[in-house]
């Protein structure tokens, strides 16, 4: 078996795949993407971190390719849907450098607050500035976190060690959970108006993006703090310069940017901002960790079909995977409609299977349904393998129970999830072997096609809406591929599910939920 590293990786892992029989493993770093393209039909695994890109392209020729592992954890790099379509497992390995960020979390409050790399940088012309780089002392001081993850615990950890006041926000995780390490836990509003430091540690998402903004900044105490050690994306660069150049905000430091690299920007010229090149995740312990980790997920993969955070195959034995895999695909897009349904932070999970679905072992479906559930808010973050874990330590309770017999259908799933102020109820089927269909959303029954963009829509039964609807996307030049329409007769109410070319923007969302007779309008991405 033959393994193609196209990307630097620590020597340990390296030497997992030299010391494993019937391994050979080649590391060629700097490849072009037309060189990559020539080369990967040769391997049969393929090894990276945030550089090399896996396309549709790229992989077109990878005939013996059958995993690709990413020492790290982001996954923006590798074109799920097309590698998933040819049958290429993808496993990362998140975790393995959580205390190496949230020790560069921690370097980047000191070196903000006493002006280090700027007092280095004036030191090495020959200056003496004392006076000029006065710094801010931490103690006493109030840090606000957005994100409480595995990160943003770590930093709260650390940062009350130095006797800051710990606040944060994360409507994920239940308040009580919060409390518990000892934090804080407010809204979104009183951390932004209450912190002297704000630390973003949450995964780039619909919602966090552009989350710090010149509205949001604004809402922070003059004088705060910035710093962006998560994802590039939910700080609005121009917003924050224009903050940090106003002196709104007194300093700001991020390891990561919109665009990567992101080469000299306008931020790069104000002396109250500082940067690193994505070294978040970069020490000795944390490579050596994701590195090892990965060459050993690969191994056993190859040698032993065992599969380890995987991102897109959930742990089904290749006898039943032509059975079960459509149905843990149902599963898996269910819990993510009801993540996008919910919100609030989710406490309950019902899953009921019925019918000859339950002939099998429905636990790869339940980790499944958790990951599909978890994706939407911690993104690549979540695996096959971790999802069961992240939700108990979430405190999501999960029951899940089963009935032989299903009325209508050969097989249901039904998934009722309760947030701290609702419950939706979710029904799907497979039709066929293999045509997934979503037949209940809460009270409107109908058959939708849960894949891709879509808008969620619940509207007064009356003529004339629908066409409101379709012109003003039309207007924007988004284009409907399915509609289906579901109806709640006696409250004389509609429920448009309804499948778009695009992603719907925010400015196209308002107009719509402004139209008459539309109650409400989501955006549901599957
Ligand atoms: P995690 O999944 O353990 O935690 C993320 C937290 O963010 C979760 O608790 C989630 O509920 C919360 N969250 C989601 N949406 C939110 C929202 N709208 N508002 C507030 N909170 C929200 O992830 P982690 O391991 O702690 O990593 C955090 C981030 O750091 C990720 O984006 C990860 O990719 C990034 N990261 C960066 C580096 C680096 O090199 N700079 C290294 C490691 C991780
Ligand atoms: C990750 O996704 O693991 C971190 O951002 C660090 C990296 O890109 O390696």
């Amino acid at each position: 078996m033959k393994v193609l590293v196209t990307d630097p990786l620590s020597e340990e892992g390296v030497k997992v795949f030299q010391e494993s029989p019937d391994i050979e493993v080649d590391v060629v770093t700097d490849l072009t993407p037309e060189e990559l393209k020539g080369i990967i039909g040769d391997y049969h695994a393929l090894v990276i971190r945030s550089t090399t890109r896996v396309t549709a392209e790229i992989i077109e020729g990878a005939h013996n390719l059958k995993v690709i592992g990413r020492a790290g954890t982001g996954l923006d790099n590798v074109d799920i849907p097309a590698v998933s379509k040819k049958g290429i497992v993808v496993m990362n390995t998140p975790g393995g450098n959580t205390i190496t960020a949230a020790e560069h979390t921690i370097g980047m409050i000191m070196a903000l607050s006493r002006n280090i790399p700027q007092a280095t940088a004036s030191l090495k012309q020959g200056k003496w500035e004392k006076g000029k780089f006065q710094g801010w002392e931490l103690f006493n001081k109030t840090l606000g976190i957005i994100g409480v993850g595995r990160i943003g615990r770590l930093v709260a950890e650390r940062a009350k060690g130095m006797k800051m006041k710990v606040i944060a926000y994360d409507p994920y995780i239940k308040p009580d959970t919060i409390e518990r390490l000892d934090v804080e836990p407010v809204s979104f509003d009183e951390l932004l108006q209450r912190s002297d430091y704000i630390t973003i540690h949450a995964p780039r998402t619909d919602e966090t993006a552009n989350m710090i903004n010149r509205e949001t900044i604004a809402r922070m105490k003059r004088g705060a703090m910035l710093i962006n050690c998560a994802r590039g994306g939910i700080v609005n660069e121009n917003d924050l310069y224009d903050a940090l150049e106003s002196g709104h905000l007194s300093g700001a430091a991020l390891d990561v940017f919109s665009k990567e690299p992101p080469g000299k920007t306008k931020l790069m010229s104000l002396p109250n901002f500082i940067c690193t090149p994505h070294l978040g995740a970069s020490t000795k312990e944390a490579q050596d960790k994701v590195a090892t980790d990965v060459a050993k997920q690969i191994v056993a993969y190859l040698l032993y079909g065992s599969v380890e955070n995987a991102v897109n195959v959930p742990g089904i034995s290749p006898e039943l995977i032509t059975t079960l895999r459509p149905y843990a695909i149902l599963a898996e897009r269910m819990g993510s409609l009801q993540t996008q349904l919910a919100d609030s932070a989710i406490l309950e999970v019902q899953i009921n299977y019925s019918g000859t679905v339950t002939d099998y072992d429905m636990s790869p479906l339940t980790t499944a349904m958790l990951k599909g559930l978890l994706t939407p808010i911690l993104k690549d973050e979540v695996n096959f393998v971790n999802a069961p874990l992240i939700a108990t330590e979430r405190g999501i309770k999960v029951v899940e129970s089963k009935t032989k017999t299903s009325e209508d259908f050969s097989s249901l799933i039904k998934l009722t999830v309760k947030t701290s102020d609702t419950e939706n109820i979710v029904s799907g089927t497979i039709f066929g072997n293999k045509l997934i269909r979503i037949l209940r959303i809460n009270k409107f029954y109908l058959e939708a096609i849960p894949e891709g963009h879509n808008l969620l829509i619940t509207n007064l039964d009356r003529p004339g809406v629908i066409g409101r609807i379709t012109s003003t996307l039309g207007r924007y030049e988004v284009n409907i591929s399915r509609m289906q329409v579901g109806e709640e007769k006696d409250k004389e109410q509609n429920v448009i599910f309804l499948a778009t070319n695009v992603s719907v923007n925010d400015e196209i969302l308002e107009e719509l939920r402004n139209l008459d007779d539309v109650f409400s309008v989501r955006r549901v991405e599957l």
